[in-house]
């Protein structure tokens, strides 16, 4: 948790509040507050409102089928394919909109309108299909932020064919067990990557991977780097080989709205990543209702940025899917935030007058830490609404967005929600709501959220306990790929009385309500960390470590940092006569980089003879915890190994003072 509960308490009783300005309500896209009730009131209605504002080919029959709870139906009948809602229907009104501003990290920059953007989605799917993928073969992407990223996920949904996006950081053994789950047909990935003034070599890790991935037929591969790569005849294709002799036309293959529009991994509590799979009707009506009432996007006027890497769901929903549909102009950097300098995003707004601005809690604590005088060299007066996501904003990080970044005028909206929810779930309204500080505020409209005990009963205003959604709504993820049993353990069956009909999803996460039914979340109450805003799992950090010869069983946690939220500490017992020393450490952080991505390695590694452990041989984290983030340790005569403590606790205060990071996000 990044809030403890005693400052959450001293929030609620400073109850520092900041209304919509005046000005910004006045033209807001959602000004009334009866928003709220008319979706209480009828919420299939709602969202039947908000599915007008996409093209169908075939009108749904019924609006949500929830029959099969908690297996839902939206849209039931209808027809469609998200690229018509996302780029043609823009096409007669203003083919010469910019879609994308793309800056790469170099310095180099595109400008792609709806118009381009669409010729170039269909000439890639038409390249896609003379590859042999149909509607619903599965296409893994591996790519760094380039336009034709945008254009890859497109390309697929043009064809039906479901994307399976694996973000450019993830290692070659994570890029093979998600293809391998997926059965995926064909890659699209790219030479490499620019980080940092680096090449990130995506070909050559594909290439590893590649090596165990059998179901794939093709490679096609995006020159970025131009780093040497080596291309397999009868595989490999460069993408400025294949693509621009294509037809700039395609007719888009009509889908059903439950078809899989595309799978997306995310860490559990267990070592294997899940595929939370989404569908075409329901995710785009929820992507697009959210983009326009949260971002009070103004296609025709605003410059909107969101800052997430495409990799991850937030690009999904809020660099792709959502601001498409709505018609806006995005922007859409390559890089790294610190390169060439640490203005670099700043340099962003004011180049393209960014107006919306989305970006992640510890990108601000980043930015905070490195001081005011970057954004001080910029003109930053675009901006009118600026965004978070990713993790709980702690109340000081969220005055200073506010106040350095939008001039202590601009609204700030702290959006939660999840991959698997697919959009916004709690979240201010910018033009309706009271804000505070540190808090998501209420749930949107026809969205029910709910705080709960552990028997699951609702937990009155000023008291804490687990989130839960206690309704269905439209971007809800549908399954785990391949995994029904897996779903409903995970995220039903906990809190749901199936005998009584009563389905509740649970999130995963810890919140407390304010008397004013306000929201403040406060991190996840299982063994997943947030480690600047990745979700990581402690136990697929654990398999990672276990996995090395000299490691006889590990441990890990997720310790609060001011910086990235959680950091990740491991433990460590070694076998035989192995030394654990700085040099091992290394080795095996270097290890997790390779089996899961560099995102996933440890900030620190102790070495101990023992892990504490219960007498029924459970590994104690919570003690591990509090030891890492030096609470008091209390009773711990419940360990069968008591002894081992305090020795624990002298290495990792040894261990924190030499923590060399290495779990940022950069
Ligand atoms: O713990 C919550 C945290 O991020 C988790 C979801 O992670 P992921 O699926 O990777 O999606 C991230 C982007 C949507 C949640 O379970 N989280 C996300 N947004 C917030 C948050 N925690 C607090 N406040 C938020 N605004």
């Amino acid at each position: 948790m990044t809030q403890t509960d005693r400052t959450i308490e001293a929030l609620f009783e400073e109850n520092r509040t900041f209304p919509p300005p005046a000005d910004f309500a006045r033209r807001a896209i959602v000004s009334s507050p009866e928003i709220y009730a008319e979706a209480e009131a009828d919420f299939e209605g709602f969202w039947a409102r908000q599915a007008e504002n996409l093209v169908w080919r075939r009108r749904w029959d019924q609006v949500l089928d929830w029959s099969g709870a908690p297996f839902a139906k939206w849209f039931v009948g209808g027809r469609l394919n998200v690229t018509e809602s996302c780029l043609d229907r823009h096409l007669g009104e203003h083919p010469g909109r910019v879609a994308y501003y793309w800056e790469g990290e170099p310095g180099d920059a595109r400008t792609i309108t709806y118009a381009e953007l669409h010729a170039e989605v269909c000439r890639l799917a038409n390249a896609l299909a003379l590859l042999g993928v149909e509607k619903g073969d599965r296409v893994a992407i591996y790519m760094g932020m380039v336009p034709e990223l945008p254009v890859a996920l497109l390309a697929c949904a043009r064809l039906g064919a479901p994307h399976s996006v694996v973000f450019g950081g993830f290692s070659a053994d994570a890029l093979a067990d998600r293809i391998n789950d997926a059965q995926a047909k064909v890659l699209i990935t790219c030479d490499g990557s620019w980080r940092a003034g680096q090449v990130v070599p995506l070909k050559d890790m594909a290439d590893d991977a590649l090596e165990r991935t059998p179901s794939i037929s093709s490679v096609v591969v995006v020159q970025r780097t131009n780093n040497a790569v080596s291309m397999q005849e009868g595989r490999d294709v460069w993408y400025h080989d294949v693509v621009p002799e294509q037809e700039p036309s395609r007719p888009a293959t009509e889908c059903d709205s439950e078809d899989l529009l595309y799978l997306l991994y995310t860490s559990g509590t267990t070592a294997r990543p899940k595929g939370i799979v989404h569908t075409c009707g329901g995710y785009l009506v929820g992507a697009t209702t959210t983009t326009k009432m949260v971002f009070d996007l103004h296609e025709e006027e605003d410059v909107y940025w969101c800052t997430a890497d495409i990799g991850w769901v937030t690009g999904h929903s809020y660099i792709v899917y959502g601001p498409l549909s709505v018609g806006a102009t995005s922007v859409i950097y390559e890089g790294a935030p610190a390169y060439p300098d640490k203005d670099r995003l700043w340099d962003v707004v004011e180049k393209y007058k960014v107006s919306i601005l989305y970006t992640a809690p510890t990108s601000i604590r980043t930015f905070m830490k490195w001081g005011d005088e970057y954004p001080g060299r910029h003109d930053l007066s675009s901006l009118r609404l600026l965004g978070t996501v990713g993790e709980p904003i702690n109340p000081e990080a969220w005055m200073w967005y506010r106040d350095i970044i939008g001039a202590g005028r601009t609204p700030v909206v702290d959006t939660w929600w999840q991959t698997e929810t697919g959009m916004q779930m709690i979240s201010p309204l910018p033009g309706l709501t009271t804000t505070k500080p540190g808090s998501a505020t209420h749930p949107l409209p026809g969205i029910s959220a709910d705080i709960v005990d552990d028997e699951g009963n609702s937990v009155p205003l000023g008291g804490g306990g687990y989130l839960v959604l206690t309704r269905p709504w439209p971007a809800m993820l549908r399954g785990i790929y391949g995994d029904p049993n897996r779903f409903v353990e995970t995220y039903w069956r906990r809190f749901s009385r199936p005998e009584e009909d009563k389905w509740v999803y649970f999130a995963g996460d810890g919140a407390k309500r304010d008397l004013d039914g306000d929201y403040w979340l406060l991190g996840r109450v299982d063994d997943v960390m947030n480690v600047s805003g990745h979700r990581i799992s402690t136990l697929e950090v654990e398999s990672a470590l276990v996995d090395h010869p000299a490691v006889a069983e590990a441990a890990v946690i997720g310790r609060a940092d001011p910086t990235t939220g959680q950091a990740i500490a491991a433990f460590v017992t070694l076998r035989g006569t192995a030394e654990g020393d700085e040099a091992l450490i290394q080795e095996l952080r270097e290890h997790v980089a390779v089996k899961i991505g560099k995102i996933a390695r440890p900030a620190s590694i102790v070495f101990t003879d023992e892990l504490p452990k219960t007498r029924s041989g459970k590994i104690m984290r919570r003690l591990l915890r509090d030891i890492s983030e030096e609470r008091h340790l209390g009773d711990v005569t419940t360990l069968a190994n008591a002894a081992v403590v305090e020795e624990i606790a002298a290495r990792a205060r040894l261990a924190r003072g030499n923590a060399g990071g290495g779990a940022q996000k950069s």
